[in-house]
């Protein structure tokens, strides 16, 4: 496998990866839908995936084979903090590297954008995307928790 000089094609193995753009958005969403270990919520709609990818259009990467997504990773950074979200390769392609190759691309260019240090989130029942991250040398903190507010449900309320 190998990199062209921008990073943004791999040849040698069929194999493509590219940045995501809007025209995309329908294809990966169908892709996630198939992967276990891939959780949509809310932010998963056309809508609010166009907008991310507006705002962050250099770290969100897919992976394709003849045009059929087999991989992706959407970064986004706020300014502050790189966020990852959304790793994926199709069963028939994991371990072989692409995974990895997706979190360098993802990491590179947040790191570009100014992101010192990047998160993640993975459910607590994902062991082995948790046993591949610590593979990769990412740390497992035990030190915070991720406290969430549902704006929807809020919003609901004091209408
Ligand atoms: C997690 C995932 C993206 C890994 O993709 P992958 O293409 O299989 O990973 P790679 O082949 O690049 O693996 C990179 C290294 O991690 C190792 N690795 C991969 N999965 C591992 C696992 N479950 N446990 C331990 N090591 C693992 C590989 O052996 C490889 O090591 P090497 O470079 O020394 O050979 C893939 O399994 C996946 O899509 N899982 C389902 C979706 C998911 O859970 N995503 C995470 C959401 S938070």
């Amino acid at each position: 496998m190998s990199l062209s000089p921008r990073g943004s094609i791999i040849v040698g193995t069929g194999l493509k990866m590219r940045t995501v753009s809007a025209g995309d958005i329908e294809n990966l969403i169908g892709f996630w839908r198939s992967i276990d270990g891939v959780g949509l919520g809310k932010g998963d709609d056309r809508e609010s995936l166009e907008r991310f990818i507006r705002r962050n259009p250099t770290t969100c990467f897919l992976l394709t084979e003849e045009e059929r997504v087999v991989g992706s990773v959407l970064g986004g950074f706020d300014g502050r903090r790189g966020y990852i979200y959304h790793l994926a390769v199709c069963p028939e392609k994991r371990r072989q590297g692409w995974g990895r190759v997706l979190m360098d691309a993802v990491c590179r260019e947040l790191e570009k954008l100014g992101a010192h240090k990047i998160h993640l989130f993975v459910l607590n029942n994902n062991h082995h995307a948790l046993e591949f991250y610590r593979y990769l040398g990412w740390e497992h903190r035990t030190d915070i928790r991720v406290m969430s507010s549902d704006r929807s449900i809020e919003k609901h309320r004091t209408d």
